[in-house]
């Protein structure tokens, strides 16, 4: 069994991995910095525990140890216990789903090993949005997408956000930085990915009409102003969702849903 310790002093240093969670200019540094991420609720917990991350510590009230406690036993770290009062305290906000466990970050696959067993793949040029991160990461578990890059700048897959959203998908897709960015793309080509530029403009091919068998690759673009021409340049095609009269574009998680339904029906065909 972990080693289960009460604690009432919100300044406790034991507690540093949990602290000020809610200052996302902070943690976005000083987790990639420290080797650590964020697993929040007992499912995600269990998840990452279950994907082979190992826990540094855990902080939870009492009552969410029986659902725990028993995946922690056999790493032995500690189990941090204090009441709601305290855990909003240290973390800054209202921690309603329970534990919290800080795992530590594993050394990312490299691009070629990645590409090695992935035929559909999705890029992410510079997403901003942690929420927005951790939604394709869902809808590429749920909808049969092998594997996810993400560009150097793209936000990270592993903050407590991400984590969340994607309901632990990030602890279960193979995924990996792609770097040099934009000549990563390049590699995707050389390996005989077909890589598909989604952008809503209205000079792509229409989504329908598009070859989407694989290897194939669906680039999806930053939030605000999509794809970097740079990137754009390096796919093979460019792709469009026909949008009805008026909408300029979809939020990048739902175009994301879209084009990987299309690549799975595809490859079923
Ligand atoms: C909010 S959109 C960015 C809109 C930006 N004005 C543009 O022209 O790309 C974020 C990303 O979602 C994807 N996306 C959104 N709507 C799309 C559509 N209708 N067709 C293809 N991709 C789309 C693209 O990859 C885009 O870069």
């Amino acid at each position: 069994m972990g080693h289960v310790v009460a604690v009432t002093d919100v300044r406790d240093p034991r507690l540093s991995d949990f602290t000020d969670l809610t200052d996302v200019a902070l943690r976005r540094v000083r987790e990639p910095a420290e080797g650590l991420f964020v697993a929040e609720g007992e499912k995600v917990v269990l998840r990452a525990l279950a994907a082979g991350y190992a826990p540094r510590s855990v902080l939870t009230e009492a009552k969410w140890l029986p659902g725990i406690e028993a995946a922690l036993a056999p790493h032995g770290c500690p189990i941090y216990v204090a009441d709601a009062e305290v855990l909003r305290a240290v973390t800054g906000y209202n921690v309603h789903r329970g534990a919290l466990a800080s795992m530590r970050r594993r050394p990312l696959p490299s691009l070629d090993d990645v590409l090695a067993t992935a035929q559909r793949i999705v890029v992410l040029e510079d997403l901003v949005d942690h929420t927005n991160v951790g939604a394709v990461f869902r809808n590429a578990a749920a909808l049969g997408i092998d594997a996810v890059l993400v560009s150097p700048e793209c936000a990270d897959p592993l903050y407590r956000r991400s984590v969340k959203v994607s309901m632990g998908a990030v602890l279960a897709v193979p995924w990996t930085r792609a770097e040099p960015w934009p000549d990563a793309l390049d590699r995707l080509r050389a390996n005989g990915f077909r890589t598909l530029a989604m952008s809503p403009d209205p000079r792509g091919t229409a989504l329908p009409d598009a070859d989407l068998s694989p290897p194939v690759a669906v680039v999806l673009g930053t939030e605000g102003e999509g794809l970097t021409p740079g990137a754009r340049d390096r796919c093979t095609t460019s792709v469009r969702i026909p949008m009805a009269a008026g909408v300029d574009s979809l939020n990048v998680a739902a175009a994301s849903a879209v084009v990987f339904y299309a690549v799975g029906s595809s490859s079923q065909a």
